[in-house]
């Protein structure tokens, strides 16, 4: 059983929320800048049971979490990397103080693909999510430079050989949804698979865009570059079977 929360003082709970070092918390709080539940609390020793704590920092309303889970939708030109060599990182999409607290992307998506991006500072949930143990489905829509010749289906799901793979690397599932469209869904998240993969199957790929991550797709009410928390069943349907095909 996890033990009851204490109450935490409001300078370490900012501290823990990416508001800056301890004394930085403590000054924003003296200056009036940080207000609970409406309220301005000027006392920084002030304690608050953390989790799910509605505070504000100049007037911006956060939500307290002991640990955060986040979904982007990923949006192209834009780098999964803390130093991106040409474009905008994706860091930049989020809030400051999460990027200050420590929250990684659980995989990388090109910089040309786009969609479901799952950020975490719970070093756990990431690894869990990216280990090939686990094998978390990760379903891909592919839009194809040439239409299909009849046989790319059966080449992805019987196997292809990948340079520098020992054997030939298999589709989770194949689904194909136009001439020149499929869905792939993955287990493993080699670099650049699905592109290598369907360049090894004799084909090319035009676009790429990841729709969904085991059971949970990306939120049709998401826009591209923007982010949302994941609910606690929503964490969980990470990691659960992919949704059946979308046929076009
Ligand atoms: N496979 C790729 O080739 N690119 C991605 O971004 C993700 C999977």
């Amino acid at each position: 059983m996890s033990k009851p929360e204490r109450p935490v003082s409001l300078d370490s709970i900012l501290q823990h929320q990416g508001f800056g070092t301890r004394r930085a918390c403590r000054v924003l709080v003296h200056q009036g800048r940080v207000a609970v539940d409406g309220v301005v609390i000027d006392d920084p020793d002030a304690t608050f049971l953390t989790e799910g704590l509605n505070f504000s920092v100049d007037g911006e309303p956060w939500v307290a979490r002991a640990q955060v889970y986040l979904v982007l939708h990923k949006p192209v030109e834009v780098e999964v990397s803390r130093k991106p060599q040409h474009h905008l990182s994706v860091h930049a999409l989020l809030p400051g103080p999460y990027n200050e607290r420590g929250v990684q992307a659980a995989g990388r998506l090109d910089t040309d693909t786009s969609g479901i991006l799952v950020l975490s500072d719970d070093g756990m949930f990431v690894h869990a999510l990216t280990s090939p143990k686990r094998e978390v489905a990760k379903t891909y829509e592919v839009t194809l430079v040439h239409p299909d010749d009849g046989d790319l289906v059966h080449r992805l799901r019987s196997g292809v050989q990948l340079r520098d793979e020992d054997e030939p690397t298999v589709a989770h599932s194949v689904v194909q949804v136009a001439p020149n469209r499929l869905q792939l869904v993955l287990t493993e998240g080699k670099y650049h698979q699905v592109k290598r993969m369907i360049a090894a199957a004799g084909n090319r790929v035009a676009w790429l865009h990841r729709s969904a991550i085991g059971a949970f797709r990306l939120p049709a009410d998401l826009p591209a570059g923007k982010w949302r928390e994941l609910t606690p069943a929503e964490r969980e349907s990470l990691f659960a079977e992919p949704p059946a095909p979308r046929r076009g």
